[in-house]
């Protein structure tokens, strides 16, 4: 295992992803780990970035017992000079903050081992991405410089013979081109690591892990919803403990057409996973009556859905009390609940400056457990969106619903931009149905991120037959983007997008205009509400 403490930089997931790209497994931690906490030994440690300067007061600091472990180290940027400081080398700003391409020149010196080793067979150059406005200005003792740009004598470093390295630029963004290489040097090479963390490994392990958890009768429930990752979540739980885990999928009424019957379809006839499906579609639709406040309507829907889940855990419970009174089953009681959160959560919940303020209060079932009393266990917490998509995949689950877009908790409710009634939701859910379907059908869904239509309050004046019609319009969404911070509109070849309009105009009774929305977050969001 590699350790990568945190520093902030908005790269450090990024070095994650490279190493298990490389098939060495990488745990991120935040810079204040403590290495006496750790509950486990560490092959080598990399240092991340950090928007922070060195000397700032409030500049995060690791522990300096890392340079005593014994492991191979390896400093990237403000990692580079945390370790430098740390040896009693100086930092200082650089007349211009250094942000974009620059060209290293690897120096070749007394041929010695520790030096070679990070470069070894990468060239006498090499392209390489900067983003920083420090950089070393004078190298610690012990210490010789391996690689220097025009403007950075000390663009990597190496201890003269212990296996610690600093580099001043970001060998985890793509524009390093050999960027991966240098760290599989690092990992590979230089901490000896092994190549074998593999996703039918993960699978293996984390089975094993659930069954452990979990113990021989404990039981399981967990909420899924027809995505990706409660789906994967779902099966795996099935995999590892069968029918003790219980899957409930709530049907709050503003789903996509026939949903609800396709997971349950999928999941409990196709994958077996032991699900209820509950209609709590008229209490949802009732709640939300006359809201048009979106905020309003996700609360609505958030503390309507624990209502429900909590009410259909107690069933399951009280069946399970009673199965064990009656000595029939040898199942345990319900102690643990599934989440299906993924690492990118995770991470946002480490930094060592504690969840960022951009959190999106969306994310899982907030306050689920306060009453609950349930254990949390969370099987994908390891893992980035495509890595769940690969597990899924290699579970057997169906190739549409493994690349399926994100779907919002609070559905069609925040696609209704007036209020919610079951009329507004059946126009929405037919237009919408037409639109993936149309999608689906000129092969391009996999290139969009996300698509999907809004129904706008306002009416327009269109002309059917010879009759004048007076009726509401549908705006039509797609959009790419790699993690949906930021988004830009779907160019459609213009072709699909005159059936997609013709279908819905002809076929939805209600809409008689079709408009399509060619903005891009920022400024706009992803979704209208
Ligand atoms: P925005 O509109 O914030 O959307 O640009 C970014 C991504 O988040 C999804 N989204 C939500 N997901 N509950 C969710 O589960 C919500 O309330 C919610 N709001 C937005 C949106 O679909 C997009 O993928």
């Amino acid at each position: 295992t590699i350790l990568i403490l945190d520093f902030g930089s908005q790269y450090s997931h990024l070095i994650t992803r490279r190493c298990r790209e490389l098939n060495v497994y990488a745990e991120l931690m935040p810079c204040t780990a403590k290495v006496k906490d750790l509950n486990f030994k560490p092959n080598g440690i990399i240092l991340s970035g950090s928007p922070y300067s060195v000397y700032d007061d409030d500049a995060p600091h690791a522990d300096p017992d890392i340079y005593t472990l014994g492991v191979p180290i390896l400093g990237i940027c403000y990692g580079l000079q945390e370790m430098a400081l740390n040896h009693k080398g100086a930092v200082a700003q650089c007349s211009h903050r250094e942000y974009g391409f620059a060209q290293i020149q690897i120096s070749k010196i007394n041929g010695n081992v520790s030096t070679d080793a990070l470069f070894e067979g990468l060239g006498d150059d090499m392209q390489v991405w900067m983003s920083h406005g420090d950089q070393l200005s004078t190298i610690p003792p012990n210490f010789h410089s391996i690689g220097a740009t025009k403007t950075a004598p000390f663009a990597a470093i190496a201890h003269d013979s212990k296996p610690f390295y600093g580099i001043q630029f970001h060998p985890e963004v793509t524009h390093t081109p050999l960027g991966k290489r240098v760290i599989g040097r690092f990992v590979v090479n230089i901490c000896g690591c092994r190549t074998n963390w593999t996703m039918e490994e993960f699978i293996g392990k984390e089975i094993n892990r659930i069954r452990e958890i979990c113990g021989p009768k404990g039981r399981v429930i967990g909420a899924v919803s027809g995505g990706v990752d409660s789906t994967v979540a779902a099966k795996l739980m099935h995999e590892a403990i069968g029918d003790r885990f219980h899957a409930i999928m709530v049907d709050n009424g503003v789903l996509r057409l026939n949903e609800a019957q396709q997971v349950n379809d999928m999941l409990n006839k196709d994958l077996g996973v032991n699900l209820t499906v509950v209609d709590a579609s008229s209490l949802f639709l009732s709640r939300l009556e006359n809201v048009e406040d979106p905020e309003q309507k996700r609360k609505i829907i958030g503390n309507t859905f624990i209502n429900i889940f909590e009410e259909e855990a107690a069933k399951i419970e009280a069946a399970a009390e009673e199965e064990e009174k009656e000595g029939r089953e040898k199942k345990g009681r319900v102690e643990w609940l599934l989440q299906g959160t993924l690492y990118p959560d995770v991470i946002e919940s480490i930094s060592f400056k504690g969840p960022s303020a951009t959190i999106k209060t969306h994310h899982n079932v907030g306050g689920l457990l306060k009453d609950m009393k349930l254990k949390l266990i969370e099987p994908l917490r390891e893992l980035f969106k495509d890595e769940v998509r690969a597990l899924g995949r290699l579970l057997s689950i169906p190739a549409p619903l493994v690349q399926r877009h994100p779907f919002p908790g609070p559905g069609l409710a925040i696609r209704i931009l007036g209020p919610v009634t079951r009329d507004q939701v059946k126009i929405l859910q037919h237009a919408d149905s037409i639109y993936l379907e149309e999608i689906r059908s000129a092969g391009l869904y996999n290139q969009i991120s996300q698509a999907f239509a809004v129904l706008l309050p306002v009416k327009a004046v269109g002309v059917m037959g010879d009759k004048r019609t007076y009726e509401q319009v549908i705006a039509l969404r797609a959009v790419q983007s790699e993690d949906f911070m930021t988004a830009d509109w779907y160019v459609f070849p213009p072709e699909v997008l005159r059936r997609i309009s013709s279908r819905i105009t002809n076929e939805v009774a209600g809409i008689n205009r079709v408009t399509y929305d060619i903005s891009s977050k920022p400024p706009s969001t992803v979704e209208w509400l």
